[in-house]
């Protein structure tokens, strides 16, 4: 350990899904990134040492520099949750099933994957949700509230963080769940399971919650803000779905098929499993409060990525500030163990300031991009380098035009939303922006909305909101004189992203000169993907997402490539090259083991 820098700690979190890692030199978080960026799988859940090197390098150390590797939950204690919620199964297990149910694994493949001959520090699921929250909220006492599917018994605790220490206080273990209830019905509505939650909250606003009632039957919430679920309705074991066939009887409505027709009922259904989410985490939240007494709440677990709900908090519930982890998923624990394990060692508080940024992963030398672009015809890309005006006057003409840009630039984001590093982005005010960029570059429902990107500085004239949103994790209602059907959703909200010059400087001069030119001071920001697919994360996987999509101009840095200059036996060539989609999640249930 270094006296001057303090401990060097990474953190890990991995075999379940959406692997990752974070690396904190003394107590700063200094770098954290996705495996699945570096592989191309999505949610990738192997032990993350593509992005272990990334982080280290990006540091300039190496795993003999570490002095502490961290796991974000408990494997003994997860093993007696699997065999327990596998024991039905057993003994037709699939191998796969069976490969999970070792609790060594991490310890062992931490040594010989890494090379880190050392302990590691074990820190309970839970407890690395709720410390990426607290350790980066900057507040010094805080309630905590974390809810997702399941760590490894608990489903949501409440937790208390007072200066360096943090404990939680209470918690709910599976089979009851708040995230396993919306997983249930993501899965019944024909959508993937942890992947398509955000689908159902998309299309919960073009429904009427008049299965509520009913999807109530399922979840008992106590005056003291605990809940139960009614299990007769669930089938956690099974590999078809996670609701029996008792659930289907008191709906009356069957389990949709996946891609078929989406119905005023599925809307309904949306719509109620919604309702009832938000109703369960406001109590929760006032539990919260009960138990505290603290004006701040800190919330993570991937629950907290229902950025509805977190609204409908952060209006009606009894904080006076709230702060969501941005990587409030299972890849943001990570963050938290490294935190937990660097209390441990010191005695001291990590990271004491507010999280002010998601751009922590690994960024491209625009030497590198030259290089790569040097294969192209000269004609068909323009260089900037050395003239960031020239290129965000190109940029932000080619926006004022109509074309959708992909924008790669600077370090990428950790979480799963793009905020300006690796992004597609448009003007939001045309009236086919959002039906063009979902049907030919997403590839995506066309229910689905957009996030706005906005100068910080005017977000209050265009969205209902007195405060800076710098990670979309939030929604709000859309107030602008501006004409935008691109990022208005159907009642009127959108997930706002607010932009300031110093976490987020070109992205920020490219808003500012986007709207010098059009007076309109937001862009339209999605993550730079294809439908099915990571984020890209070098900029060959740009070049690719760009070439296989109808995006019209792609932005490497200091680099400007139009599609329209491009030789069409290329594009031709690309289109019919798209890989197909690799998932290691199962579509139908969480994956439980
Ligand atoms: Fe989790």
């Amino acid at each position: 350990m270094s006296p001057a820098a303090g401990p060097v700690v990474l953190g890990i979190a991995a075999h379940f899904h959406d692997a990752a890692a974070a690396l904190l030199v003394g107590g700063e978080l200094v770098a954290a990134s996705h495996e699945e960026r570096y592989t191309r799988q999505k949610q990738d859940p192997s032990l993350p040492r593509n992005a272990v090197r990334d982080c280290l390098a990006q540091a300039g150390l190496r795993i003999n520099d570490v002095d502490c590797v961290a796991y974000y939950e408990d494997p003994a204690k997860k093993l007696h949750r699997q065999l327990w919620t596998g024991l039905p199964e057993f003994p037709d297990a699939s191998e796969m099933a069976l490969f999970r149910l070792d609790a060594d694994r991490p310890r062992r493949e931490i040594r010989e994957l890494l090379g880190w001959d050392g302990p590691v520090e074990i820190v309970d699921h839970h407890l690395s949700h709720a410390a990426s929250a607290y350790y980066f909220s900057g507040f010094e006492r805080s309630a905590v509230l974390t809810v997702d599917a399941v760590g490894e018994w608990a489903t949501s605790s409440w937790g208390l963080g007072d200066g360096a220490g943090l404990s939680l206080l209470d918690q709910i273990e599976f089979p009851h769940s708040l995230g396993l209830l919306y997983s249930a019905i993501t899965g019944y509505l024909g959508f993937e399971v942890n992947e398509g939650e955000y689908k159902v909250m998309g299309l919960a606003p073009y429904g009427t919650p008049r299965y509520a009632d009913k999807i109530r039957n399922l979840i008992e919430i106590n005056d003291n803000g605990r809940f139960t679920l009614a299990l007769d309705y669930f089938s956690f074991g099974r590999a078809d779905g996670m609701l029996g066939d008792r659930f289907t009887e008191l709906l009356g409505v069957p389990k949709r098929t996946p891609e078929s027709t989406i119905d005023d009922v599925h809307r309904d259904i949306a719509r109620s499993i919604q309702t009832v989410t938000e109703e369960t985490l406001l109590r929760m939240v006032g539990r919260a409060r009960d138990m505290t007494g603290s004006e701040n709440l800190c919330m993570a677990g991937g629950v907290a990525l229902n950025v509805v709900a977190v609204r409908r908090i952060v209006e009606e519930g009894p904080f006076a500030h709230v702060f969501v982890q941005p990587a409030a998923g299972d890849a943001g624990g990570s963050l938290g163990c490294a935190a937990v394990a660097h209390q441990r060692l010191t005695g001291e508080r990590p990271h004491p300031r507010r999280q002010r940024s998601a751009l922590l992963g690994s960024t491209t030398d625009s030497n590198e991009i030259a290089h790569l672009l040097g294969a192209y015809p000269t004609h068909a890309v323009h260089d900037y380098r050395g003239d960031e005006a020239g290129l965000l006057g190109a940029v932000s003409a080619r926006l004022a035009s109509g074309k959708v840009i992909g924008w790669y630039h600077g370090r990428e984001e950790f979480g799963p939303r793009s905020l300006g590093g690796r992004s597609i982005l448009a003007d939001p005010r045309g009236d086919d922006t959002r039906d063009r960029i979902n049907a030919s570059v997403k590839m995506r429902e066309a229910f689905r909305p957009f996030a706005p990107a906005v100068l910080a500085e005017h977000a209050a004239e265009h969205f209902r909101i007195d405060h800076e949103s710098p990670f979309m994790l939030e929604t709000c209602e859309v107030i602008s004189p501006l004409h935008l059907p691109a990022i208005t959703h159907v009642d009127r909200s959108a997930r706002v992203q607010t932009v300031t010059e110093q976490e987020n400087g070109r992205f920020y001069r490219l808003l500012k000169a986007f709207a010098e030119r059009t007076d309109c001071p937001l862009l339209l920001n999605t993550s730079f993907n294809l439908r099915g697919e990571p984020i890209v994360h070098t900029p060959v996987d740009a070049l690719l997402c760009f070439l296989r999509s109808d995006i019209d101009c792609l932005v490497l840095d200091d680099f400007v490539v139009d599609r329209e200059s491009l030789p069409q036996a290329w594009i031709t060539w690309l289109k019919g090259t798209r890989p197909p989609r690799q998932s290691c999640v199962s579509d139908n249930v969480y994956t439980l083991l």
